[in-house]
């Protein structure tokens, strides 16, 4: 039977049980629909009540060029080792383990700037499903293998290679970069990324088929 949005509701709102917060991970390449299936996803749940679910990315850890710089690692930023991988991981055990303190804190990623900014994202203690999503959450190399046992679930984002690649140019052209310097872009670094993102998608619970959830066209 053909995988539908509710269906993808049900499963998300079955991950949690009381008194125990529950951690939902979307991979996927890049350009493939994480952020905007995350987004509808707690948009949904969350409904127009109190929010109970929150929406914490990984490209919130994208090390910051002055670091990238000092590495030498400019140019490749958004592979791997581009990433604070285990700092991520940190964060998400606190998330898991810290549900009756304050506020926790979690960073985002500015897409003009192409930066990371601390203190971006506040996951409140009522929150009882965290929505994450990235490229590398089914890695398992390095820190990367820490990320899964501190995930419910992971679903993989799966979309056609030519509709993905076109979605990525045109989100690039969206954030500054001119038409050739995003298809070099998308075609040199994102590519390699890509294929190896494509080969974690057999360790995912669940694959969800882009193109089978027409609400999520609908805008945010
Ligand atoms: N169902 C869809 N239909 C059309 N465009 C989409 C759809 N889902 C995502 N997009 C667009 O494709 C691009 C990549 O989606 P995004 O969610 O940012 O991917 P990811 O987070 O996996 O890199 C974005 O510009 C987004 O607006
Ligand atoms: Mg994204």
């Amino acid at each position: 039977m053909r995988l539908t949005f509710d269906d993808l509701l049900t499963r998300a709102r079955g991950l949690t049980r009381p008194g125990r917060r529950a951690i939902l991970g979307i991979a996927g390449s890049p350009g493939a629909g994480k952020t905007t299936l995350a987004e509808h996803l707690v948009r949904a749940l969350n409904g127009s009540g109190e929010p109970w679910v929150a929406h914490v990315p990984m490209d919130g850890f994208h090390l910051a060029d002055v670091e990238l710089d000092r590495l030498g690692l400019r140019d490749r930023k958004g592979a791997p080792d581009t990433f604070d991988a285990a700092g991520y991981a940190a964060l998400l055990r606190r998330l898991r383990e810290e549900t009756d303190g304050g506020i926790v804190y979690a960073p985002g990623f500015e897409r003009v700037l192409e930066q990371p900014i601390a203190g971006a994202i506040p996951v409140p203690p009522t929150a009882e499903l965290i929505v994450t999503e990235g490229n590398y959450l089914l890695l398992d190399t390095g820190a990367w293998a820490l990320l899964r046992p501190q995930l419910d679930e992971v679903w993989f984002c799966a979309l056609d290679e030519d509709e993905r690649v076109r979605r990525l140019v045109a989100r690039h052209e969206e954030f500054g970069k001119a038409h050739e310097e995003a298809v070099a872009w998308v075609l040199r670094t994102d590519q390699r990324n890509a294929e190896l993102v494509a080969g974690t998608r057999g360790r995912a619970d669940l694959v969800v088929p882009m193109t089978a959830l027409p609400r999520v066209d609908a805008e945010v």
